[in-house]
């Protein structure tokens, strides 16, 4: 694939390179009016405290007209606010507010697919003229599904449409019918609708599960023994580059916009095909290679195997993205985000080691080569909360499995699945931003609509505000370092000690300038040798432990201390 012409990608500067992303999942951020839900308002409440921590963007979650059977990832009408979010006139000023502040805003895309209760998808179910090939239709008997290809939800990906009689495509929830991306009408339609949003003035979209919008030629059955089935006739399609390029071209390419596409079930090497100049030319895509280390051997709900991990294959797969991602594009730095477990509870400890092992995750997260995403929460070392029963669980991919997984008679019961749910579910990250020891830790002076982790009296921004050595104060101190030093932003990475069991630590360089970072990944202190390594002279930047001696080499790390370095002196 041919990339633009001129400069590589990698030598230009942009303002997304150098910015901070914070991740907004609005109905769990902040609620202004006491109904138990958060709301936009409750955000523009917010941005100072937005503005202190240093961001530099904001990716809001869906905040448009929805049933919300997905939170708002199913939905009715792309040019309206949800009435329990507030209205439009409520959005425009969250915009001037953080523009006001210099904080851009990106708003979520989600055009895979849309609510079944869509203007067009009743129109396309009724068979109105103009809309009947919007979606996928197909004929076939209301017991038998056109093709086997499993909803990620869980259960088919077929439903039967009584209107229409026929079924449709739907790869999420049976709420969540897929937009044909063959019709033209439609490409034209998400066009005006990307325009309509550019044009007022927003700074770019995070894109929904955008590898998925190209279906294989007729639909055929995907290959019953693949974890999820039917999906290597999507994953990637055969139109996906031209889709992806055309709607560059026409809408983005005009403004100075970021993009960041969605990409599941993606190689790092396929993923790094949408950034090129023909495959699509998005500025970064979210891929979760790095995300599945836990998994066990049948994926992400897996029954066994899931839970343990280890950091040399973590290393492996964080330095192939860095090297194929960042290095001739860029990448974009995550490990949550409003789909994932609290970040602190995976890769860390939640426990003994909470505020060493967030801080230590903080310093990996702003320290790598490509533009990092912070997940409302994680600021405050957030943690995992736990399931008793199916009811206390929201989200609908969980239900949906453990559904399937009861109807499949894989387990007998929830509780067999209790552990694998308290560890995966997509709820972990959709418990009410905890703000203050308050009731309802400060979200709401209402009934919230999900509960908040009982550990709020301890773990609050407003306690972590007031605490210098707090998880909030190191992402602080972090952020302000990556606007300090172009080197955290443009320099190469290069990964120390690949079989190391305990550090990750690599260097960051550019121009004469290099960058140290040694992270003591684990529960146990050890010794940092680092042959060939030259530290003379070096100067300690940040640390996540008070007594951090200047010099990292030869010396022990506690558990967990993390520390970033410069090399030789300081820039030449
Ligand atoms: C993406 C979203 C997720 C949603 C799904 C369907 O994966 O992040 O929350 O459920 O797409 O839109
Ligand atoms: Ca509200």
């Amino acid at each position: 694939m041919s990339r633009a012409l001129g400069t590589t990608a990698r030598e230009e500067r942009t303002w997304w390179k150098e910015a901070v992303v914070y991740q907004i999942y609005p109905r769990s951020f902040n609620d202004s009016n006491g109904d138990g839900v958060g709301d936009i308002p409750g955000i523009t409440e917010n941005v100072d405290y937005l503005d202190s921590l240093g961001v530099d963007v904001v990716w809001l979650c869906p905040v448009y007209d929805s049933p919300n059977v997905d939170n708002g990832y199913d939905i009715r009408d792309y040019r309206a606010i949800l009435d329990e979010f507030g209205t439009m006139a409520d959005w425009e000023e969250l915009l001037s507010a953080l523009h006001a502040r210099d904080i851009r805003l990106v708003m979520d895309l989600v055009v895979n697919h849309t609510s079944d209760e869509h203007e067009w998808f009743q129109k396309s179910r009724r068979r109105k003229d103009g809309y009947e090939e919007y979606y996928y239709w197909r004929d076939g008997a209301p017991d038998e599904p056109p093709n086997n290809w499993e909803s990620i939800f869980g259960g088919s990906a077929w439903s039967y449409d009584e209107v229409r009689e026929q079924w449709y495509l739907h790869l999420f929830d049976e709420h969540q019918p897929d937009l044909n991306w063959r019709n033209p009408d439609v490409r034209d339609e998400v066009k005006e609708l990307v325009m309509w949003w550019l044009e007022k003035g927003i700074d770019g979209f995070r894109m929904d599960a955008i590898n998925f919008l190209s279906k294989a030629d007729g639909l055929p059955d995907g290959d019953p023994e693949r974890q999820l089935v039917g999906s290597e006739h999507y994953h990637h399609g055969p139109h996906i580059h031209e889709y992806l390029q055309e709607l560059h071209d026409e809408t983005l390419a005009r403004y100075d916009v970021m993009t960041v596409g969605e990409m599941g079930g993606t190689s790092i090497e396929e993923a790094a095909d949408y950034l090129a100049d023909g495959g699509g030319r998005l500025d970064m895509v979210f891929q979760f290679n790095h995300l599945t280390v836990d998994w066990g051997a049948d994926g992400q709900w897996s029954l066994d195997g899931w839970g343990e991990w280890d950091l040399t294959t973590f290393k492996k797969v964080v330095t192939r993205s860095q090297n194929d991602l960042a290095g001739e594009f860029w990448d974009a730095l995550f490990l949550g985000n409003h789909d994932l477990p609290r970040i602190v509870s995976r890769f860390g400890d939640d426990g003994a080691f909470r505020r060493e092992s967030a801080t230590l995750i903080a310093t990996f997260l702003l320290t790598l080569r490509g533009t990092p995403y912070l997940y409302q929460g994680d600021e405050l070392g957030m943690t995992n909360t736990a399931f008793d029963s199916l009811d206390e669980v929201d989200d609908p991919m969980t239900t949906g499995i453990v559904e399937e997984l009861l109807a499949e008679d894989a387990v007998d019961s929830f509780d067999e699945v209790t552990d694998l749910v308290d560890y995966m579910s997509r709820d972990h990250a959709r418990t009410p931003m905890q703000w203050s020891g308050d009731e309802n830790a400060g979200f709401t002076d209402g009934e919230p609509w999900f509960a908040v982790n009982e550990n709020y009296p301890d773990i609050n921004a407003e306690t972590a505000m007031a605490d210098e050595e707090s998880v909030w104060h190191h992402y602080r101190e972090l952020i302000q370092l990556r606007h300090d030093e172009e080197t955290l932003v443009y320099g190469e990475y290069d990964l120390l000690l690949p079989d190391d069991e305990q550090f990750y630590a690599y260097t960051r360089s550019h121009v004469r300038e290099t960058l140290l970072v040694v992270l003591n990944w684990s529960t146990e202190s050890a010794r940092f040798d680092c042959p060939g390594l030259d530290t003379d002279g070096a100067e300690l930047l940040v640390s996540n432990d008070p007594d951090t001696p200047a010099n990292p080499v030869e010396r022990e790390f506690r558990p967990y201390e993390a520390a970033v370095y410069r090399l030789d002196g300081g820039e030449s």
